[in-house]
C-alpha cells in the first residue's frame, strides 16, 4: 500500500495528539509529537538555567541536546539525552516557558531538521504548529484541528488531573490563550492554517468521530497516490 505523510496542526490542547496517535495506530504509521521536542529543549534550558536572550548560550546548549522517542509499553515516550522525560515535559513549569523557547529560530532549525529526517520514509503522522506549513509542506494530507477555547481548557484540566498534577482551571485557560498568542504571532514559522489544509472542528466530536473523519481523508489520499 502507498504510504503518505500526514500533518496535523492547531492551537494548544485541541486534541491533536489524540487524533494523531489514533490515526497512526489505524494506519500502522509512525507517530511523532513535535511539541514534545520543543518541551524537551525547554526542560533542558530550565534545568541548566540557559538564558534564552543569550544566543551563544542557546547555541552551546543545543549542541548538548539529543532528543529521541521510544515506544514503552505501547506509549510514545520522549527521551532527553537518554533519560525518560515524558512526565517532566508535561508540567506547567515547562508549559509556561515552552512558547518563548519555540520562538527562537536556532531552536526551530535544530528541531525541524530532526523532524524531516524522521519523516523521510513517509508513513508518518506528525502533530504540531508548523507541520503543514514548514516541516512537511508537501504532506499529502494536512489537517487543521480547531476547538472552542473553553472546551480545550476543560479537556486539558481533566488530562492533567488524571496524571495526578495539581492544577487550576483558570491557570490552564490563561496558559492556553497565552501560548496561542505567542505561537501564532512569532516571526519564525507562526501557527497558521496551510492553504491546502482541511479544517476539522472537534468541539462536539468524540475521539471515534474525529478519527473516522480523518481516516476517510487519509484513505482518499492513499488511493489517489496509488492511482498516480
Ligand atoms: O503541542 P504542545 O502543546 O505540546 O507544544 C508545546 C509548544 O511547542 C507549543 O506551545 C508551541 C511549540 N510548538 C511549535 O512551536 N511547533 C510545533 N511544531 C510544535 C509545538
Amino acid at each position: 500500500m502507498e504510504r503518505i505523510t500526514i500533518a496535523i496542526d492547531g492551537y494548544s490542547s485541541c486534541g491533536k495528539s489524540t487524533l494523531a496517535k489514533a490515526l497512526a495506530k489505524a494506519l500502522d504509521y509512525v507517530y511523532v509529537d513535535s511539541g514534545a521536542m520543543y518541551r524537551a529543549v525547554t526542560l533542558y534550558f530550565l534545568n541548566h538555567q540557559v538564558d534564552i536572550r543569550d544566543e551563544e548560550a542557546v547555541k552551546l546548549a543545543l549542541k548538548n541536546i539529543s532528543i529521541s522517542f521510544k515506544n514503552i509499553k505501547g506509549k510514545n515516550t520522549t527521551f532527553l539525552n537518554q533519560q525518560n522525560v515524558e512526565h517532566e515535559i508535561r508540567t506547567m513549569q515547562v508549559s509556561n516557558f515552552v512558547s518563548p523557547v519555540a520562538a527562537i529560530p536556532i531552536v526551530r532549525r535544530k528541531v525541524v531538521r530532526q523532524q524531516r529526517e524522521m519523516g523521510k520514509e513517509k508513513g508518518i503522522v506528525m502533530d504540531g504548529r508548523d507541520i503543514g506549513t514548514v516541516v512537511f509542506k508537501d504532506a499529502e494530507l494536512k489537517i487543521f484541528l480547531v476547538a472552542d477555547p473553553d472546551i480545550r481548557a476543560e479537556r486539558r484540566y481533566r488530562e492533567l488531573l488524571a496524571k495526578g498534577l495539581d492544577v487550576e482551571r483558570k491557570a490552564i485557560k490563561a496558559n492556553l490563550l497565552e501560548r496561542d498568542h505567542i505561537d501564532s504571532t512569532r516571526a519564525d514559522s507562526p501557527l497558521r492554517q496551510a492553504e491546502d489544509a482541511i479544517v476539522i472542528d472537534n468541539s462536539f466530536l468524540n475521539e471515534q468521530e474525529q478519527l473516522s473523519k480523518a481516516l476517510i481523508l487519509a484513505q482518499e489520499r492513499i488511493n489517489s497516490k496509488a492511482r498516480l
